[in-house]
């Protein structure tokens, strides 16, 4: 029986393990999904083993998707490539493919959470790691004409900004510390929140909530209740958490795995997340 994996540090809170195993369920497809913990001084050495382990195929979250980028025999995905990220992993004959489905994952996001079918145009990221690093570059390669990277450490951000204009010249992309990113609003159709700021209680907001008018919708890759987007539900911004993009990058990565496209109803009902509208 093909085994696949999450691995990650921590991978405790996950609920890729639910999702993926109602849709191979659905399909008539006998496999495991399990988490696994590997702290990253481990990372390479446990990932060679996998294949070994009859694992077919494996997710990689926080912290080890450039490092997965970095470990994989061939980046097979265009989006992985340019965004020096793996977040999908296949077994070929003993071999590992790597693909980053998180771009699609928050382009399809934004079209069930915001109707938005077209990417925005403007957009504002806060943060420039791991999460930025995939929604940036994917959306600077599909249509959007001006991103502004705001993060505290105004490297990053730099750094991030030169990869992209690289990928995608068109674009224009605009590096800044993070306690600017209030002077970019006013020129952006969306604000992505992907610093982890959030993922513990307590944290303080990344910007004032005040700071974002209301018509802004604002998009937050973390989903786990916070504060932040506590404050723009009470103010009335449209607010997406990052729930429905977990889906559908878990979806693309089953696809991926199965070559089955992705029974959809029950992964969703999986993650425990809403129905469609
Ligand atoms: P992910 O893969 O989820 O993006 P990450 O790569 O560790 O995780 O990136 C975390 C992001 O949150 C970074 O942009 C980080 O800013 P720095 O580059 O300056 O480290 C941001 N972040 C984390 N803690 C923060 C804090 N207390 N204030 C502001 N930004 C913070």
């Amino acid at each position: 029986m093909p085994r696949y994996a999450l691995l990650g540090w921590p991978v405790g809170h996950s609920r890729s393990p639910g999702m993926q195993l109602a849709g191979f369920q659905a399909l008539g497809l006998s496999a495991t999904y399990e988490c696994l913990a590997i702290p990253p001084e481990e990372f390479s050495a446990r990932v060679a083993e996998l294949p070994a382990q009859g694992f077919a195929g494996w997710n990689v979250t926080v912290p080890h998707k450039e490092r997965m980028f970095q470990a994989c025999h061939q980046v097979a995905g265009e989006e992985a490539r340019a965004a020096h990220s793996v977040n999908t992993v296949v077994v070929r004959e003993g071999k590992t493919y790597g693909y980053s489905t998180d771009g699609i994952g928050v382009a399809r996001a934004l079209e069930h959470d915001f109707g938005m079918k077209a990417m925005p145009s403007r957009q504002l990221y806060l943060g420039a790691g791991g999460a930025a690093q995939a929604a940036a570059m994917y959306a600077a390669r599909h249509g959007a004409t001006e991103i502004f990277l705001a993060n505290r450490t105004l490297e990053k951000a730099q750094a991030l900004a030169q990869r992209i204009r690289e990928n995608a010249p068109q674009c224009q992309v605009h590096p800044l510390p993070l306690s600017q990113a209030p002077d970019a609003i006013p020129h952006c159709d969306i604000l992505f929140q992907c610093t982890s700021l959030g993922l513990h209680p307590g944290d303080p907001l990344p910007i004032p909530a005040e700071t974002i008018p209301k018509s802004l919708p604002v998009f937050d890759f973390v989903y786990t209740p916070s504060a932040f987007r506590e404050a723009l539900q009470r103010r009335g911004n449209p607010v997406s958490d990052g729930l429905e993009m977990l889906l559908q990058q878990g979806m693309e990565s089953f696809q991926i795995w199965t070559g089955h496209p992705a029974p959809e109803k029950e992964m969703r009902q999986g993650l425990g997340a809403r129905t469609t509208p």
